[in-house]
């Protein structure tokens, strides 16, 4: 496939919903090479907080995320659904990473509150596991449903400003976006709303990741 017409489709993929051209999006990032980076240096003041912000709470997203998946593994670590929660968890593994790397290249400050996240994360995730299978994937489902949503939101306000200048942020969040709702279809795939309680607890989680998205952007 031409990149011109890749880069349309996916273009038009984050309009229109992942799951048909998820494989499609995944081109671009895979010739992400170290050679430069993946965030322009920034313009101005007003950009680089922009770009900042995006990175900051992009990190923290996946380092909670990653501790939740390690919570999740504390508890049904051994159980069935271990290797399931493990494949999750070695994606956000990369996510993080990936994070990790940017913010580096680019002096971004992770938010302080990572001490907090690693805690609150881990107890999230193991809590909602003692409830079993069906707890662990409601939390799992809450989490990501936020997570891509915020996603999409960040993609939005990419294009509406620049999406030449974003490509290669673009693609990562996207292809990451994909990823999570991966995750998000396998805990409804794996009984999520058969959980007792499942549209309270998913509407707490999501005010609570609504939170830890709009503190994590400024602290
Ligand atoms: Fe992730
Ligand atoms: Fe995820």
């Amino acid at each position: 496939m031409q990149r011109a017409t890749q880069t349309a489709l996916c273009n038009w993929s984050q309009l229109v919903g992942p799951a048909m051209l998820r494989q499609c999006c995944r081109g671009p990032l895979q010739r992400t090479s170290r050679a430069y980076s993946a965030v322009p240096p920034p313009r101005d003041a007003e950009e680089k907080e922009m770009l900042h912000q995006i990175l900051r709470v992009d990190h923290a997203g996946e380092y909670g995320a990653n501790r939740i998946y390690a919570g999740q593994m504390a508890v049904l670590g051994r159980s069935r659904t271990g290797p399931l929660i493990q494949e999750m968890w070695d994606q956000e593994k990369k996510h993080l990473e990936k994070f990790n790397e940017i913010l580096a290249d680019n002096r971004v400050r992770p938010t302080a509150l990572l001490p907090f996240w690693n805690v609150a994360g881990f107890v999230l995730g193991a809590s909602t596991a003692l409830l079993g299978k069906e707890g662990a994937m409601a939390c799992t489902v809450a989490v990501e449903e936020s997570i891509s949503e915020h996603y999409n939101s960040q993609i939005r306000t990419l294009m509406e400003k620049d999406p030449e200048r974003y490509t290669e942020l673009l693609n990562i969040i996207k292809e990451f976006r994909d990823d999570e709702l991966d995750h998000h279809d396998t805990g409804l795939e794996h009984d999520a709303e058969s959980l007792p309680g499942y549209w309270l607890l998913k509407n707490a989680i999501q005010l609570g990741c609504k939170a830890a998205i709009y503190v994590s952007q400024r602290v």
